[in-house]
């Protein structure tokens, strides 16, 4: 599907398009491999029902001490701000880290400042993201402020941020240039808690929550990290776009890094990406809508966390050359070679089309019925 969003609206860096989705908050396109990063019907409502809904908060999480979280292809934070406005709800009291998968910088130091719509009612959310990140920064190549004051990007910016280039300049801080990216969160960080949001910013506990970005390829990334997780958001690009993130061997480090009662959640459905869970270790099972309709996967190493298990259907999918998964050996391939690689595959293993195995299951179901 070709999208005809504005040029304009593009980040300055990366090129990256910008557009208000459905629910009002801001959803982003990148025309290079022409895939969406967010729902046109709502990138935090889709956070929210995708990412979160399934993770069953109270049931499985809410009486743990500490709970690590690996959000992989961390974009705009979505899906941190989803679990962190779920966190303050529950009233969680222990401690959080979250640790931040993503290459473009660019999105991750502006997703304090971005429209997702959770200002108002949660303004803990951005105050958390400023204040990990001017922890965390160090020199960075671009100027926050040239965004937030960019005549065309201004209007993704949340309403209270817009203003800030003036509040900003009142509190400027001189010191080194090189740090001027930190000093600048930092500044507008302790600005936001000691002026107006004194109240809320009170009732939730900062220092119980880390969040650490790593800005590489997350390949490499989960190569290397050693701790176990919780939960982990898998919200890479479609994999028959991008693989990268999908490979059998990518899956099999995700199994390494989970703990023995810990989720892991993401928007995809497709059979070869639950096939790549499956034989990496994973139990699997789906995400379904308010209208019971499929709307991701959750993989766990315990079956007893998989609410909805694989039909019958959806296990002979597998099977068929829909189920083909992308293999990746060392982590490292040119998505272009995976992509050439697996269609080569699905050539010579010539399985049964998804289409036909449908239209063959239909079949015999009907059969069934009948007699
Ligand atoms: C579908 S978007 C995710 C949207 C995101 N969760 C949000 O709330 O904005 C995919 C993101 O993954 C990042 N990405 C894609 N491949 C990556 C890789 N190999 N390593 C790290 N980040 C990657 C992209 O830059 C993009 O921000």
């Amino acid at each position: 599907m070709k999208h005809n969003f504005n040029n304009q609206n593009s980040l300055i860096q990366s090129g990256i398009n910008l557009f208000y989705t459905n629910d009002g908050s801001v959803g982003l396109y990148n025309p290079e491999i022409d895939d969406i990063f967010h729902s046109v019907y709502g990138a935090r409502e889709e956070a929210e029902t995708k990412f979160i809904r399934p993770l069953n908060f109270s049931k499985n999480f809410s009486s743990k001490d500490k709970i690590r979280v690996l959000d992989i292809c961390y974009g705009i934070g979505y899906n941190t701000k989803a679990l962190l406005k779920r966190l303050i709800q529950a009233n969680y009291k222990g401690k959080i880290s979250i640790d931040i998968l993503e290459y473009n910088k660019e999105l991750v130091l502006l997703s304090p400042f971005i429209n997702d719509t959770y200002f108002n009612k949660y303004p803990e959310i951005s105050y958390i993201l400023l204040y990990n990140l001017c922890t965390c920064l160090n020199d960075e190549n671009f100027e926050l402020n040239d965004y937030i004051n960019n005549r065309s990007l201004r209007k993704f910016i949340s309403p209270f941020y817009r203003s800030f280039n003036k509040k900003y300049k009142q509190v400027t801080y001189t010191r080194k240039p090189k740090i001027k990216q930190k000093a600048f969160l930092h500044n507008i960080y302790y600005h936001c808690i000691s002026q107006r949001h004194k109240i809320p910013v009170k009732h939730f506990k900062f220092n119980k929550i880390k969040i650490k970005p790593y800005f590489d390829d997350a390949r490499i990334t989960v190569k290397a990290l050693k701790v176990q997780y919780d939960i982990i958001f898998l919200d890479a690009f479609t994999p028959t776009k991008l693989p990268t993130l999908w490979s059998l061997q990518f899956f099999k480090e995700l199994y390494r890094l989970i703990n023995d009662d810990g989720m892991l959640v993401t928007y995809s459905n497709s059979a070869a990406v639950r096939h790549a869970m499956i034989d990496a270790g994973f139990c699997v099972g789906k995400v379904l809508d308010n209208t019971g309709r499929n709307s991701g996967t959750v993989a766990a190493k315990r079956i007893e966390l998989i609410e909805n298990k694989l039909s019958d259907y959806d296990i002979g999918l597998l099977e068929t050359s829909a189920g083909i998964y992308y293999l990746d050996e060392n982590l490292e391939k040119p998505a272009k070679k995976i992509l050439d690689e697996h269609l080569n595959r699905k050539k010579h293993l010539n399985l049964k089309s998804s289409t036909q195995y449908k239209k063959d299951y239909l079949q015999i179901m009907e059969k069934n019925n009948n007699g």
